[in-house]
């Protein structure tokens, strides 16, 4: 067989990005202890309903000034429908899967986990003005991704 010379420089220039990208992705993972967000917190994706915290979906206050928000995301929906958290507060969003992966992104704003089964997706935010907030699902989870969406109601405090 043979190549062109422009086209062995390219296939050579694109194998060895391959292998750059995925050593940047490794060295991040290995020595600089980079993991999905929330770190490596495991549960079973079977069990998703009776494992705490997601046996209480829904906000709770954990004291004055930081709320927890558990979510489960499912096929084409998230669970609780309706959460209302209050402005000016910490508010840690615990979300899990329990079936395939989704994401869990309010626009606008630094929250956009990959919300991926047997995990415990964290992120913590503060939202400075009262306001409804969309929460949407940005990663293909099948046919009715385009309707997986709900929205948050941040409250005066
Ligand atoms: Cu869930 Cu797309």
């Amino acid at each position: 067989m043979h190549l062109h010379k422009f086209e062995k420089i390219w296939l050579i220039f694109g194998i060895a990005m391959l292998a750059v990208f995925l050593g940047i992705v490794g060295v991040q993972a290995f020595t600089q202890g980079q993991t999905p967000a929330g770190g490596l917190k495991k549960i079973d994706p079977e069990k998703v309903d009776v494992t705490a915290p997601f046996d209480n979906p829904g906000v709770h206050q954990l004291n004055d000034d930081t709320y927890e928000v558990v979510i489960k995301a499912m096929a084409y929906g998230y669970e609780p429908s309706e959460i209302e958290v209050p402005a000016g507060k910490e508010i840690i969003f615990k979300v899990t899967s329990k079936d395939v992966i989704h994401s869990f992104t309010i626009p606008n704003t630094k929250v956009n986990m990959m919300i991926v089964p047997g995990q415990i997706n964290e992120k913590s935010y503060t939202f400075k003005e009262p306001g409804t907030y969309l929460i949407l699902c940005n990663e293909y989870c099948g046919t009715g991704h385009h309707f997986m969406h709900t929205e948050i109601e941040v409250v005066e405090e």
